[in-house]
């Protein structure tokens, strides 16, 4: 939010919107808040990458900890993706702590899975709103903490999952097979942690029932990885031990160096992220925080939720505004990251309309700037945050263009070394752009702004940044 102070006295009417604005956003946090229970925020919060790499997760590093940059390329290539999170947890629509937050007994949840017969499921449909809204990769919780597997798993502890339950479906092959038909990156999480097992919470004390839940992890992970032709990208999350310390942490439990040689002996050039407790390829920030702050010179991964009540499909919605969630994606971009939207699909596996419509907007956005993103790399400017950020991509510089500063209608850019020839609006006309000692200036005066985020094409003559 921005006002003026020195006015503000003066003007009743904008102080009393700004206090109402402030009292919504309050209450609506309050909501979210009462909702979420103290370990779904601590899970929420760990191994942030908030304000620069201080926070960054140091997992365990070995043989195959990590993917030589060069195979990460295609990765950093993609800039935006979809996450999915779907389970049971969608029937009571609460968030997919439900389980835990409610302290509901797993043989009391488990009789959800007895009414988990999703009818309207179609990952082609899922796929295309991937599509349409310019996704290039799928991320879908193929098991999340409450240990329901959506696929034929004969590891799973107890026959909890879809093929042995009421849907007898396998819901990752039907996902897996929409992801590559509709040209998307497939991409799977996995939960290691089960709330299931007592010996999760207490893994000295009942040695016995956490080698069951780390054979059913190991086995569960094989699966996939084994199962499902090539698998693009692992997203383990809740590596943690009794929702306690770092994933790293609890390495002595998991051995993640092994599980990962397994996971590596199937899919070889598979990008792990850092959340079973090996270094992994990629840093995650999690969360509505805004991306602020200088490029971050590694792999990483922006994941937030469209529907910010929860990750899981929940009857409360709060969905993101789409200037929001544009600016969310380019601060990222700008940045070097990637970013991992969020839905819920409900419990009959249909995802909300108003979600499908908003990413559709999302989409109409990247058809027009899509260029500016898409292959990019982070640079040669600096951002300056809530003002403008930007990439480049061969001889061409993307400014994105955030927000005019008051009382100009020109942009100034540092120095660079490079000679820029010309420069226009993305899907527009061309603009007046000056460049000398002091840096470029690029007039903008009458020149037809988009309302969410203006890109600013520039050629430049030698595009070596
Ligand atoms: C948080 C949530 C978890 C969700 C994850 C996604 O850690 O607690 O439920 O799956 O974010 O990154």
């Amino acid at each position: 939010m921005n006002f003026n102070s020195k006015n503000m006295p003066r003007n009743k009417m904008r102080l009393q919107t700004a206090c109402l604005t402030l009292l919504l956003i309050a209450a609506s946090l309050t909501t979210i808040a009462q909702q979420m229970g103290d370990d779904e925020k601590k899970s929420m919060l760990k191994g942030n990458i908030y304000g620069g790499l201080k926070n960054a997760v140091d997992g365990v590093k070995g043989p195959g900890s990590n993917l030589p940059p060069e195979k990460m390329q295609w990765w950093e290539d993609q800039k935006f993706g979809m996450f999915i999170h779907w389970g049971l947890y969608a029937i009571p629509a609460t968030g997919e702590w439900t389980m835990f937050n409610q302290k509901i007994p797993a043989s009391e949840y488990a009789k959800l899975a007895d009414r988990f017969n999703p009818q309207h499921f179609n990952a082609d449909a899922w796929a295309k709103v991937a599509k349409d809204a310019g996704m290039k990769y799928m991320v879908l919780t193929a098991r999340h903490h409450e240990g329901f597997a959506l696929w034929n798993s004969p590891a799973s502890y107890k026959h909890f999952n879809s093929w042995e339950m009421a849907a007898h479906r396998d819901f990752v092959k039907e996902y897996v097979v929409a992801c590559r038909k509709a040209g998307l990156h497939v991409g799977l999480y996995y939960s290691p942690l089960d709330w299931r097992f007592p010996g999760y919470f207490d893994p000295k004390g009942q040695p016995e029932n956490a080698a069951l839940l780390k054979k059913q992890t190991y086995g569960q992970v094989e699966e996939l990885m084994k199962n499902y032709g090539k698998i693009e990208i692992l997203w383990y999350d809740g590596g943690w031990l009794a929702h306690k310390g770092t994933d790293a942490d609890a390495a002595w439990f998991w051995e993640p160096l092994k599980l990962n040689a397994m996971v590596r002996s199937y899919n070889p050039d598979i990008v792990i992220n850092p959340r079973s407790g090996m270094a992994g390829d990629f840093q995650t920030n999690e969360g509505d925080e805004p991306v602020k702050g200088p490029i971050l010179p590694i792999p990483w991964e922006k994941c937030l939720n469209l529907n910010r009540t929860s990750w899981g499909y929940n009857k409360a919605q709060n969905l993101m505004p789409l200037k929001l969630i544009v600016e969310y994606l380019v601060n990222t971009v700008d940045r070097g990251g990637n970013m991992l939207l969020n839905v819920g699909p409900d419990a009959d596996g249909v995802i909300p309309q108003t979600h499908i419509e908003r990413l559709k907007e999302v989409g109409q956005w990247l058809i027009k700037n899509g260029e500016g993103i898409y292959g990019t790399r982070p640079g040669p400017f600096e951002p300056v945050d809530n003002y403008y950020g930007s990439t480049h991509k061969g001889k061409n510089i993307y400014i994105h263009l955030l927000k005019m500063p008051a009382g100009t209608t020109d942009i100034r850019l540092p120095v660079i070394d490079i000679k820029v020839a010309s420069c226009k609006i993305l899907g527009g006309s061309k603009v007046k752009v000056l460049q000398d000692q002091n840096g470029i200036i690029i007039h903008l005066d009458g020149a037809q702004l988009d309302p969410l985020v203006t890109t600013l094409e520039l050629k430049t003559k030698s595009g070596h940044f």
